[in-house]
């Protein structure tokens, strides 16, 4: 039941748009006050009256009933109760027929939503500052999908540019077949932080020359610069696995190569093309930006010249109804200006595409040190949550089966849920105490708890004790409101979606295993004193289980049986 629409549509206020009423409806943090709170403020203007009058009218007026209990004015609120047996009846059993589903909608149906995210480098390291591209991008594949639009999941790799010159000129110098197919992207790193630190003037000369024959296609330039791609996916494609990420299109920027002259070309139809000393750019000055840089003197393409270009392959390939780029902030003016030119082009979609930035993960200070000197490589990060959750299970519970399974599970989902809990602008720190405290707004208190769930449900498996179907016709404080906010996941689903921000669905995860742990720890579940009891309490667990597991699994997060 969606009590919004419901109370929307009866509400007796005559000239106004029901849906805007219904999201104009919010649940208030302290539920003393009603289980959903009207803002009559935006009437004011519309009725010529106080909001305070508003919420009183409207409350005489509202016609409850055994949905909606009473519709009471406070301040210039309007303040609605349910009827929470009403809730739960309904609540619960749609959980139990739609299980992995419930909280799925098919309201994206026949609309496909592009998501570029992760986009690495090739041949340089993934580190730290890939970690939140990753994991939000494949959060919101995962939300959208459950939201029943088509996702599009690309890696816009970074595989272009003259550093896979230097790349090859090092490679020459002082590479060994052998030792970068063992070595890997570590072995391709070395050779490129060598060629920074070392490469003489004729070096770099060998570097250019090298560029130019991977751009005009000469073979062995392009087999190395291969081989390398190759390497650096292979291995970045273990950590996706690890982190649950997958892919439809791995189209990088050297993908848009042979795409660029066209859109060159219509910039210059257009008359958008101007020359500036010697290059080609699009003067954006009348939008308060500096210009969006095309061509380069020496007629080499740009970073945005490629966005362009692949902007326009995406809508004439996946046409999609928004195309979304999972990219930091530090890339705030690049994205305003692709976005301004495609515009100005004449491309109506260009309003489709958003820029979902985030901000910056850093590591708590001295907190690791790398193999790699500066930069923190993000497989590091992940071995080291994962042995430390090893660490921690093994102290507190030593005969538990599958350690090792479960602590990847647990660290792997502290790492990802440490980049997910906050609003993704914000800048955050990562600490590994704190992501990994089993009583902190965390993953592990989420896994712990679903943990406890299933227990408690192998218990009475176990002693057959059967709890299908039993009515519930009366409900506790604590059961309450562990019922409004398993009732409310589709809602946190859905408004993850629309803000492209899957912290509300983490920090729903935390809240919802903070009322489940209230009613376990107040409230006896196998040892209830009725039978009737009991059952009530065995479904409301189960319904506990299933939604925590479908939020920790829209996170890419899994949950242990046990811990
Ligand atoms: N490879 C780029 C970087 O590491 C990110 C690419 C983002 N996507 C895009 N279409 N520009 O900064």
């Amino acid at each position: 039941m969606d009590h919004k629409a419901y109370i929307a549509e009866r509400l007796p206020l005559e000239g106004v748009d029901r849906e805007e009423i219904a999201r104009a409806i919010a649940v208030p943090p302290d539920t003393a006050m009603g289980d959903y709170a009207l803002p009559c403020f935006k009437f004011a203007k519309l009725l010529h009256k106080s909001p305070v009058a508003i919420a009183e009218e409207l409350a005489a007026a509202y016609p409850t009933d055994n949905i909606i209990r009473s519709a009471e004015a406070a301040g210039g609120y309007l303040n609605f109760r349910i009827d929470t047996c009403g809730l739960a009846n309904e609540t619960v059993s749609r959980i139990e027929s739609e299980q992995n589903a419930y909280g799925s909608s098919d309201m994206g149906r026949g609309k496909t939503v592009c998501i570029d995210y992760s986009s690495v480098n090739i041949a340089k390291p993934f580190h730290i500052g890939h970690l939140s591209t990753t994991v939000i991008g494949g959060s919101l594949y995962r939300i959208f999908k459950f939201l029943g639009y088509r996702t599009v999941g690309i890696n816009h790799l970074g595989d272009y540019g003259t550093q896979f010159g230097k790349l090859i000129a090092a490679y020459k110098h002082w590479g060994n077949r052998d030792e970068v197919q063992r070595g890997g992207i570590h072995a391709i790193n070395d050779l490129y932080v060598r060629f920074n630190n070392e490469a003489t003037e004729e070096m770099e000369q060998e570097a250019r020359e090298y560029f130019r024959l991977i751009e005009s296609g000469d073979r062995e330039a392009n087999e190395l610069f291969d081989w390398f791609k190759e390497l650096t996916l292979a291995y970045v494609e273990t950590i996706y696995d690890r982190l649950h990420i997958t892919f439809d299109s791995y189209a990088g920027e050297r993908f848009y190569t042979d795409k660029m002259a066209p859109v060159i070309e219509e910039l210059k139809e257009k008359g958008l093309l101007v020359e500036s000393r010697g290059a080609g750019i699009v003067d954006l000055e009348p939008y308060g930006m500096p210009p969006c840089l095309i061509l380069r003197s020496d007629g080499a393409s740009l970073y945005a010249t490629r966005d362009l270009a692949a902007a326009i392959y995406r809508k004439q390939t996946y046409d999609f109804d928004k195309c979304l780029y999972v990219v930091a902030y530090q890339q705030n003016l690049h994205f305003k200006q692709v976005f301004k030119v495609l515009e100005l082009m004449g491309k109506e979609w260009a309003k489709d595409l958003v820029h979902v930035a985030y901000g910056m993960v850093s590591l708590e200070d001295g907190a690791m040190s790398t193999r790699k000197g500066k930069v923190v490589w993000l497989e590091d990060v992940i071995s080291r949550c994962v042995e430390k959750a090893l660490s921690m299970i093994s102290e507190k519970n030593p005969d538990l089966e599958n350690k090792e399974a479960v602590a990847e599970k647990v660290g792997v989902g502290a790492v990802i849920f440490g980049a997910l809990y906050n609003n993704k602008i914000k800048d955050i720190v990562f600490s590994y105490d704190k992501a990994l405290n089993f009583d902190g707004e965390t993953s592990v208190y989420v896994q712990y708890t679903c943990a406890r769930a299933a227990s408690v449900l192998t218990k009475a498996e176990t002693a057959k004790i059967c709890y299908e179907g039993s009515e519930i016709d009366d409900l506790c404080p604590q059961e309450a409101d562990l019922v409004k906010a398993l009732a409310n996941f589709p809602d946190a689903v859905k408004s993850a979606a629309a803000g492209y921000e899957p912290s509300i669905v983490a920090r729903y995860a935390v809240d919802t295993a903070q009322k489940f742990n209230k009613f376990y720890i107040d409230c006896k579940i196998l040892q209830a004193e009725t039978e009737k009891l009991r059952a009530r309490r065995l479904r409301l667990t189960r319904a506990a289980l299933t939604v925590l597991t479908n939020a920790l699994t829209l996170l890419g997060i899994g949950v242990p049986e046990k811990m």
